[in-house]
This record gives C-alpha cells, structure tokens and sequence, in this order.
C-alpha cells in the first residue's frame, strides 16, 4: 500500500491524486483520499483504480487545503469501497491512512467494540481511528489521543491521521516507510518520494517510533522519546520522471531491493520468539492431513519445490507437480492437502489443477499473494505471502516471500497432522528467517554481482547448480536469466552433471555453484567437474566458507540457518540476472512473449 498526505496546498485534492498516481505501483485494487475543509472533512474512496476514484472525484471537488490519501493492495479483507482506506472513527471526526500491518488488531477490535464502537470494515487498519476517538472521548487531545493509540499497537505501520476541527496531520511510522517532502508553501507526507517529486525534491526520512505533526505553518517533529527532532531536509537528486520505480530503472530491480520490506511483511505477527502462529490455522486444522499435493507454474513451482521438501523431512507424504502436468489423481481423496502456490492467484494452469484437486475430493488451499484473487475464492483455505504488488514480470520478491510462507505453512503442518514431526530446530531455524529480511539487506548493500555479471555477457551457455534447497534455487536462477537475458540457460541438479549435462560444458560456459546450505561441500566437487572441462566457475558461498581454486569469482552471502541460506544465494543470483540483461539491452521489466500472469492453459 502507499500513502500521501498534502498540507497547505492550494490544489490539495489535485495534489493527492497525482501523488496516488506515483504511488500506483505499491497497490492498486482500492484507493481515497480525505480532505480537510473548516470543520469538515469529506471522504471519498472505491474499490478499482485510481483513474476510476480520480473520474469520480472529478463529478464533484472537494474544497480543502489539507488532506491524506491512500493506494490500497489488500492483505485483510477484499479490495471493496468499505475496505477502502481512509479508514473514519465511528462519528467519522477522525480519518486514517495505512500502510503495514496491525498484528494486535483482534484484541483492540474486540475491546473497542466492546466499549460500543460498530465497524464497518474487515480491515486491521479500522482500529486506529477507532481507538483514537476513544481516547479523545474520553478526554484526551486529538494530540494525546493519537500517541495513546500508537502506543497500543502492534505490527508494522505508517499513518497518517485527520481530526475535524484541526488543520493538522498527525503521522509517524514502525518497520513501514514514511518520508517529509517540504516545499516553499506546503508539506508532504508519503510512503515513497516518487509520490510528492513533482512539487518538492526536499525530504526528511523519518526513523521508527518518530512522529510528526505538520500543518500549514510548520512541522513538530520528535523522537519516541518525546524529544525535539531537528533534521535538515536533504535534496534529492532523482527526477519527477522516475515515480514509481523511485531511484532505480526497472521495476524489477526495485522489486529485488524491496525483499527485506516484503519478507518483514510476509512474516509480520506470524513468528514470535521461533513459534510459528498463522491467522487462519488454528490448532486442530491440519490433523486429518495424510499427504500433500503441491501444484504450481514457472517461479511458485520452484518455491513449492522447497515446501515438499520441509514437509518429507518432517514424516508427511508431499510431491511437487507443474500444474499442467497434474492428471494422476489416484490418491487424492479428503485426507490430502492440495496446495496450489500462485503469486497472482489467476493462473490458469494451477485453478485448472485445483479444480481437478477439489473434484477428485481433495481438501484445497491457495498460496497466494492477491487478496480477493479467483484462486482465494476457489480454495477451501487460503494463505496471503503479502509481498506486496509485483509488477515486473520476472518475479523476485514474491519468491522469497512464498517460501518463506510455506516454511511456515509447512510446520504448522508437521505439528498438526497425526503423523508430523515438526524440525527439531524449530526454534533456531523461525528466529533466523525472522531475521533473514536485515541479512537480504546486508547482502544488498555489500553486492559484487553488478561487476561479476559484467565479465560473463556474451557466453554461449549458462549453468545453475545445486543440491538439497540449493537444487530449486539453480532452477529458480536459471528461469531468471532465461526470462530476462534471452540467452541459453539451464539448471541441474548438482549431482546430475556428470550423468549427461558435462557434454555441454565447454570454455564457452559460466557455471554458478550454489555452494550454501547443507550440501555446499558436495556442489564444490561437482563445481570442479565442470572447472576441469573448461567452464568459468562463479561460486555463491557463505561468508566464512574456504572456496578454493574451484571458483573463478565468489558472490558472498551472510551467514544464516543453512535451509534459509539458499534464499540469499538466490537474491544474488536475481542480480545476475538482472545486470546481465540490462548489459545486453534488454527489455527488463516487459520480456518477450512473456506475462505477468498467464491466463490461458
Ligand atoms: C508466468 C510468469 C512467471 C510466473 C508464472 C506463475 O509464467 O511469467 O513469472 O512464475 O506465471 O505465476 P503465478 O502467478 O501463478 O505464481
């Protein structure tokens, strides 16, 4: 989702819908804004895109100086006009826009109705408004009143509040994004400095727990401590034509560099202290389960490719089939869980092998990214990744956040079922992925991959080898480069080189070896197989690991869990992918005869 708030503008609504536009890529299923006029503010918001809000807004312009908006791309509840933020107070005084995730949203939800407050939504967001009016009923300032309820929540966000009666707006934020745009008459709040570029390039980057309250005349800006924040704006150098993709070219290379935001959203209220809880799983739900079908295209195939591997480890019966490829339902009967793994949710090829699923009696769930998808309507069960909106083609966030999804899924699954055995280091492996998002960070900002990319292009052939975890990663890298590159990819198990893919290998190659995980030391032998028939070996290897003479170059990964440390391996190898194409000119965000989403069997 993103967000924008505009303060002392002569054109505020002009000025929210442009800065919404900028925003579009962060989510596009519902959008609103809310103005300030006097003592009145008036909403106006709609599921669909923001040209359709913008049509009807048009019909009719609200006056006002001041006021927030907000581009939705839903993770509780469907992208309806109630669902819509901004979110309203029961007597509609205050008005809020969101970006995040309130993880305790249940408990103040069911406390505040409690205390008499009706909702109207099915959204986390609508406990905050809700909450702030019931502290200014019960006495606080609309000031008060709003550090009060960010003190009680939980989770992820940005806000951005209105209260009638005041020309303020009151924001801060929590692991989301927020950033000030300060302009000679007006000041801007929003998630992303693409959305506001057009009218300032001077911003202030807000830290977590700082709040700021901003009206026409100036800022208040403090610490969590309640202390004075006095920060010079900073001039940004980007031009107002690179909205959306912000400081990067393509929308796939912001989309790599946005996998820590996604994974913490993934994961946000879903792991505490190596406890895995999923919203829709409650204890009982798995334990009829005898086995798992996973069935999913392109990318989610190789995410559900690390899921059956979870699930055999911990005892429960699980294959991986290409959903056009799904016909022997033999076995299938109510007792197995059919996982159908799609980012978009409307791949025809993995609806066509859930509808086969259900019909054959099997027990159905979706893992999707989409809210509101055909897959979530279609599913018996459904589980959201919230990666956030993907936009290029070549999918790189959401693979990290569908596998990690599914390590969770797939552990409540061991617990659950009779004849599960969860990991016995469940503990140490959840409190690494919790911390997988800082350590894709790290990785991001230490790179070589740009330089490594540089001495490669222009090779015949290009090999992905791994094993174990690192086995989907090699697949996943070489689909990459394929897409994006158009040149000759492959990925192979790294055993199997030597059972027929060495007769491709010639000095004309460039072999990756994944040389993380537990099977790191086997690869490297293999590796050396194709070293000593001429290929130039790039090796992908944890920090402390002694490479050796095997590897004419080394991409670095942080050290982690080593079923997690495949997901980093793979973020280097997206970059690869990515430097390689762009060197070669090609059309990065768009890949010929390829789609986002494939509608068609
Ligand atoms: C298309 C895309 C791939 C994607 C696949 C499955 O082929 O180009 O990037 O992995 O569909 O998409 P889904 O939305 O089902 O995950």
């Amino acid at each position: 989702c993103g967000i924008i708030a505009c303060i002392g503008s002569d054109d505020a609504v002009g000025e929210l819908l442009t800065g919404l536009e900028n925003l579009e890529y962060r989510g596009y299923d519902s959008a609103g804004i809310a103005v300030q006029n006097g003592s009145d503010v008036t909403v106006r918001k709609r599921s669909g895109k923001i040209s359709e809000l913008k049509e009807d807004i048009a019909a009719a312009v609200p006056a006002g100086a001041v006021g927030i908006g907000h581009t939705r791309w839903s993770t509780h509840g469907p992208p309806t006009d109630e669902n819509a933020h901004p979110h309203t107070s029961q007597s509609g005084r205050i008005s809020v826009v969101h970006n995040g995730i309130i993880d305790n949203h249940e408990t103040l939800r069911r406390r505040l109705m409690d205390a008499g407050y009706v909702f109207e939504s099915d959204t986390d967001t609508e406990v905050v408004p809700q909450l702030i009016e019931y502290h200014v009923d019960r006495g606080a300032s609309v000031e008060e009143a709003f550090e009060r309820a960010v003190d009680e929540l939980e989770g992820s966000y940005a806000l951005a509040v209105m209260a009638e009666g005041t020309d303020a707006v009151y924001a801060t934020r929590q692991d989301s994004p927020l950033v000030l745009g300060v302009a000679d008459d007006a000041y801007y709040l929003a998630s992303d400095v693409p959305a506001f570029l057009e009218f300032t390039d001077r911003v202030v980057y807000l830290e977590d727990g700082e709040v700021v309250i901003v009206t026409p005349d100036g800022v208040d800006h403090r610490d969590r401590t309640g202390a004075a924040v006095d920060r010079d704006p900073e001039h940004v150098e980007w031009s107002a034509e690179e909205t959306g993709k912000g400081r990067f070219e393509h929308y796939m290379l912001k989309e790599i560099y946005a996998q820590p935001e996604a994974l913490r959203g993934t994961l946000s209220g879903r792991i505490d202290d190596g406890t895995v809880t999923l919203e829709s799983f409650p204890e009982g739900t798995f334990e009829d389960v005898d086995q798992v079908h996973l069935v999913a295209c392109g990318t989610s195939y190789h995410a559900a490719l690390c899921a059956e591997r979870q699930l055999v480890r911990a005892g429960i019966p699980a294959s991986t089939t290409r959903a056009s490829e799904y016909f022997d339902l033999q076995t299938v009967d109510e007792r197995t869980l059919v996982v159908a793994v799609t980012q978009s949710g409307e791949t025809a090829d993995t609806l066509s092998a859930l509808r086969r699923a259900a019909a054959a009696g099997g027990r159905t769930l979706a893992v999707t990214n989409v809210v509101g998808s055909t897959v979530s309507r279609e599913a018996d069960d459904v589980l959201y990744i919230r990666a956030g909106p993907e936009i290029g083609v070549a999918a790189t966030k959401t693979f990290t956040s569908q596998v990690a999804t599914l390590a969770m899924l797939t552990h409540r699954i061991a617990q659950g079922a009779e004849r599960g055995t969860p990991r016995e280091d469940a503990a140490a492996f959840f409190r690494e992925l919790a911390r997988l998002p800082d350590r894709i960070d790290e990785l991001l900002a230490a790179t070589a991959a740009e330089t490594v990319s540089r001495q490669h292009i222009g090779r015949q052939s290009y090999f992905f080898i791994g094993r174990d975890f690192e086995y989907s990663v090699a697949l996943e890298g070489a689909l990459k480069f394929k897409e994006i590159t158009y040149e000759h990819a492959e990925g192979f198990a790294s055993g199997e080189l030597k059972h027929g893919p060495l007769a491709l290998v010639t000095e004309d190659a460039t072999l990756f070896a994944l040389l993380t995980g537990a099977r790191g030391d086997e690869t490297r032998k293999n590796a050396e197989e194709a070293k000593t028939r001429g290929a130039t070996v790039v090796a992908v290897a944890p920090e402390g690991m002694e490479v050796g003479e095997v590897a004419d170059e080394i991409l670095r990964v942080p050290d982690t869990h080593p079923d997690l440390a495949g997901l980093l391996a793979n973020v280097q190898l997206q970059l690869i992918s990515y430097h390689t194409a762009y060197g070669l000119g090609r059309e990065i965000d768009k890949p010929r005869n390829l789609a986002k989403s494939v509608t068609v069997e």
